[in-house]
């Protein structure tokens, strides 16, 4: 082990440049939206200078970045992650498509196309999500009813072509919602305002054809090896993944209480990976960080385990932050401690699974609590260190000073 690099982005801010904003127009990367995960510059600027790292790991995978990047590089990259859809939705955008398979899923779609633009198709039920109708109007849901019949109805089950077809379909899904996600996390458009020209013009068909067309551009760009996307908990990354590796590079969950479970509901919940808000929340719990749901009240009884290192930076904050005069200071105190906890288990796991050169790089969010900022590069620092790792540094906020320090 030895070297460790952390960069901070400064979540309160916009960080265009190193998140997924650079990525909607990069072929696979640009498939579908998670607001936190970083670009593809990010990642391959740090390859550039490790082509040694022959085995890659991210065992924070969420929609594939890192290992997708590597495979692009002619590395072996290797994502972990503990959200279903994400492991499915990586595994579709890590394969190999032959020419043949991509004309199939064209042709394909063209049927599909004119099939679901008759209101008389069959349809699949609405998903159970809760107030549907603040996600989809009755128009678009029926469309999308239809539509999801349609693929279903032309494709086999696990089947490439499939497969392309629902990552088109899911694409679709967020056009037409209400949903919003212009910032840190999905919101809902004002259905008060009238609509606009485009809205009143649109043609779902259409919309789905060029879906479709941006999948199958991506698809035929194959990546040189296939990556690996495994499912599993990151809190004991030795107990799911049984090679080791030259590099880590990954962003873990931020400590700001984002619920990635609240924004892939649309495409969980249409692909059949949830059924109701009782496990929606419980997902949530299991993944680190989530506050959805049950996960809050879950959260208020937590009590630490006792065992996990707890640096000094780190308890100055949760006495800042639990401090009596701060509404839900106890509750916050016990988000951002669980919160380490599993950090904890995590990097004092992660070294079995590491080659003994090998170099880490976690990118790492900020938040702050009332008035404590919660320095997390100087927690992951004094954790990384406990477990042995030397030459730490961590960069800041700009992407240049960032890529000046590899
Ligand atoms: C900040 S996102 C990573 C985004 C990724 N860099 C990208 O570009 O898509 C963090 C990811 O960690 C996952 N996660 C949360 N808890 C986990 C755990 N215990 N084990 C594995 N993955 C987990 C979340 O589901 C989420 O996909």
């Amino acid at each position: 082990m030895t070297t460790s690099l952390t960069t901070t982005l400064d979540t309160r801010k916009q960080n265009a440049h190193l998140t997924f904003k650079h990525n909607r127009h990069s072929g696979r990367h640009g498939w579908l939206r998670l607001t936190p995960a970083y670009s593809v510059p990010l990642v391959s600027n740090i390859l550039d200078d490790h082509k040694y790292a022959a085995k890659v790991l991210d065992p924070f995978s969420g929609t594939g970045t890192t290992a997708l990047c590597a495979a692009y590089m002619g590395l072996r990259g290797t994502g972990l992650e503990i959200n279903p859809f994400l492991v499915w939705f990586s595994s579709v955008k890590f394969r190999q498509f032959s020419p043949a398979t991509i004309e199939n899923a064209r042709s394909l779609g063209a049927v599909i196309a004119v099939a679901s633009s008759s209101g008389g198709a069959p349809a699949v039920d609405p998903p159970p999500i809760h107030n549907i109708e603040r996600w989809w109007n009755d128009e678009d849901l029926r469309f999308l009813c239809r539509l999801k019949a349609c693929i279903l109805d032309t494709s086999e089950e696990g089947c490439d072509e499939r497969d392309l077809l629902l990552v088109a379909f899911c694409r679709v899904v967020i056009t037409l919602s209400n949903a919003a996600f212009n910032h840190q996390s999905m919101s809902f458009k004002d259905t008060n305002k009238s609509p606009t020209l485009f809205e009143l013009q649109r043609d779902n068909a259409d919309i789905f054809r060029k879906e479709l067309s941006l999948v199958l551009n991506g698809a035929a760009d194959n990546p040189r090896i296939e990556p690996t996307v495994v499912t599993g908990d990151a809190r004991q990354p030795s107990r799911f993944l049984h090679d080791k590796f030259d590099m880590l590079i990954t962003s873990p969950p931020y400590p700001n209480r984002m619920s990635y479970i609240r924004e892939l509901r649309p495409y969980m919940y249409w692909l059949g990976f949830l059924t109701n808000g009782r496990d929606a929340s419980e997902y949530d719990w299991q993944a680190i960080g989530g506050t959805w749901g049950a996960a809050t009240s879950r959260l208020a009884a937590w009590e630490p385990s006792g065992k996990a290192f707890t640096p000094t930076t780190l308890k100055k904050s949760l006495t800042g932050i639990s401090d009596p005069k701060n509404d839900n200071g106890k509750l916050l105190a016990n988000y951002v401690a669980k919160y380490f906890e599993d950090m904890w288990s995590h990097i004092s796991d992660i070294s079995a699974i590491l080659n003994r050169d090998s170099e880490v790089h976690y990118i790492v969010g900020n938040s702050t609590f009332y008035a404590t900022l919660l320095p997390v590069e100087e927690i992951f620092k004094a954790m990384l260190q406990e477990v042995g790792w030397a030459l730490i540094r961590h960069a800041g906020l700009t992407v240049e000073e960032f890529l000046d320090l590899l």
